[in-house]
């Protein structure tokens, strides 16, 4: 289980000591992934879901908070063991493409990984590694034969994507991070790697991020799981997927679902119309009141004065005035 309380990550900008500004890219993420589970980050670009993947891969280090892999702060313990807990997370990179060296067999790609691990388990013998490969091959639905000799050029982007996904396997992840995982390959092979993502969790009860754009994805893969909605770095809205979904509060949410309003199950969504303001300035928003009062067609007095809280719970939001509103909104560009 992943336990992640109050990450922030600000991050300096270079320039002179005079113009150099603060790039709050997580001001307060908050949740927790149970063994087997699901949490899906939805937002704008910039709002920090990379980030928070990033952390939690242990590529970045946060400015404040405190990330909890089975109970244990990955941030507190020595370098060596932190290696190892940090092996339990593996980043799934949104272009399979870029993630995969193309002057290498796609049997590098996964022995690479495989012999630090027979390394440091002695002498194991190389037929060890050899299975290994072959089984996770077998898991994520490629057959080992066609696919180990051949380069990543001569892979479909699906397969690819597969094979990505076959090498952070092989070192037996806890908590797979999938960051925009589908959305560079062709629409039509994205189901089958979406569909895939939702097996390994089921069975090999790994706990799953998705990052994502694309509500519809979210509610397929986060079913029984969790959706976090991100705005500016911090988490507006957080519960049950097909409560966020059926019955969203927060009007950032509301936006953001009805700007799909094909979504299956958001037909109703049809009574009012609001459009959501371009974003001025990603990082100028007062201090004050709600991050989101000066784009919110609700906003009243108290939210440019006082920032709201989220609320404990299961279900929980960050709004004076939530309701839940049939609306279709169209997200302007
Ligand atoms: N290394 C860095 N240095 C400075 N600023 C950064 C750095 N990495 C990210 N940022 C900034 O932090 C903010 C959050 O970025 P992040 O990549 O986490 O967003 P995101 O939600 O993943 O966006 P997208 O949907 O476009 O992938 C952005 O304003 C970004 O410009
Ligand atoms: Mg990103």
């Amino acid at each position: 289980m992943i336990e992640v309380e109050h990450l922030r990550k600000v991050y300096s900008t270079k320039g002179s000591l005079l113009n150099r500004s603060q790039v709050h890219a997580v001001r307060d993420v908050s949740f927790r992934i149970p063994e087997g589970g699901a949490i899906s980050f939805i937002g704008e670009s910039g709002c920090g879901k990379t980030t928070v993947g990033r952390i939690l891969a242990g590529l970045e280090t946060p400015s404040a908070g405190i990330v909890r892999l089975d109970g244990v702060n990955i941030h507190q313990v020595a370098a060596r063991e932190r290696r190892n807990l940090l092996r339990k997370i593996q980043l799934i990179h949104q272009d399979p493409y870029q993630a995969l060296n193309p002057a290498y067999p796609i049997e590098q790609a996964l022995s690479a990984p495989l012999r630090i691990m027979a390394k440091q388990k002695g002498d194991t013998p190389r037929t060890w590694i050899r299975d290994r490969m072959e089984e996770v091959l077998t898991m994520v639905g490629l057959d080992p034969a066609s696919v180990l000799y051949k380069y990543p050029h001569m892979l479909s982007g699906g397969q690819r994507q597969r094979i990505v996904i076959a090498r952070a396997l092989t070192v037996e992840p806890t908590v797979l991070v999938a960051d925009e995982a589908v959305s560079m390959i062709d629409v039509s092979l994205r189901l089958g790697v979406l569909r895939l993502l939702r097996d390994l969790r089921e069975k090999l009860n790994i706990s799953l991020l998705f990052i994502t754009h694309d509500v519809a994805a979210a509610r397929y893969l986060g079913s029984g799981g969790q959706i976090s909605v991100i705005y500016k770095g911090l988490i507006v809205e957080q519960g049950p997927t097909e409560g966020i979904i059926s019955r969203p509060q927060h009007p950032y949410t509301q936006a953001l679902l009805s700007a799909v309003p094909v979504l299956k199950g958001l037909e109703r969504m049809g009574a009012d119309r609001f459009i959501l303001a371009k974003e001025m300035n990603a990082q100028s928003a007062a201090e004050t009141g709600c991050l989101f009062a000066d784009r919110c067609p609700f906003a009243q007095e108290r939210c440019f004065s006082e920032a709201p809280t989220l609320i404990d719970g299961d279900y929980q939001y960050a709004c004076h005035f939530p309701e839940v509103r049939q609306v279709a909104a169209v997200a302007a560009e």
